[in-house]
């Protein structure tokens, strides 16, 4: 498994240009990216500039001696690279099994092209077959929203910590609800309609958004692309 990610990473380098602004996504696939970046970086003396999506990517970023940037620091952002917990035939995904949906999200989406990396266990035929959609939501509202989404034919779980007491609290300040859905028909309509509860901040739901997935397989890499 661990070589599969290693996989993809590699292949992602081959889209990184000097001068260029790359997000950096949250996980274990991308981890490896983030140190073969750093690497690349180093022997190539190219002038790139990372944009992390969480605290986990800023720290290796930084480990890595990739400068830093913030989003408010830049005119655009060229690529990003990032992993998912589920990827569908359309390439919808679902994200954010490590709580980083939001901001993954908000450089994702903004990227001149989105390139999400996994390994061939993360694909369904139909997205919420084997994840649950996590949803960042506001602390105070988590109780209201996790009934609210019963209208959804979902329930819904306060994400505990593992190696912390109590819930999880993300980046940003907030909780996370496992949200577990009996059927994603559309996956836009979806993600649209859970924004649209007052109190959630964002869902790991990312429809129509990827332009390349790279799939690490034992036979090598495969390329999805729209
Ligand atoms: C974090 C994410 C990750 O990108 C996703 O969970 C994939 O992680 P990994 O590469 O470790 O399987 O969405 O919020």
């Amino acid at each position: 498994m661990e070589e599969m990610k290693k996989l993809v990473a590699r292949e992602a380098l081959k889209f990184v240009e000097d001068d260029m602004v790359v997000g950096l996504g949250t996980g274990s696939t991308t981890a490896h990216f983030i140190r073969l970046l750093g690497k690349l970086v180093m022997e190539e003396e190219l002038e790139v500039y990372g944009l992390p999506t969480s605290y986990q990517a800023r720290l290796l970023a930084l480990e890595s001696g990739i400068p830093v940037v913030g989003l408010d620091e830049v005119d655009a952002i060229d690529i990003a690279v990032d992993g998912a917990d589920e990827v569908d035939p359309a390439m919808n995904l679902i994200k954010g099994r490590g709580a980083a949906l939001t901001m993954e999200k908000i450089i994702d989406y903004r990227a001149g092209q989105f390139i999400v990396l996994v390994d061939e266990s993360k694909l369904v035929e139909r997205l919420g077959q084997k994840m649950p959609v996590p949803i960042e939501v506001i602390p105070a509202a988590w109780r209201a929203i996790a009934e609210e989404i019963e209208v959804f034919n979902a329930t819904a779980e306060l994400r505990m910590g593992v190696h912390k007491d109590g819930p999880v609290v993300t980046d940003n300040g907030n909780f996370i609800l496992d949200a577990r859905f009996e059927h994603i028909e559309d996956p836009l309509d979806l993600e649209m309609e859970l924004n649209n509860i007052p109190g959630v901040v964002e869902n790991g739901i990312f429809a129509d958004i990827a332009d390349v997935v790279l799939v690490g397989t034992p036979e090598g890499v495969k390329r999805m692309e729209r």
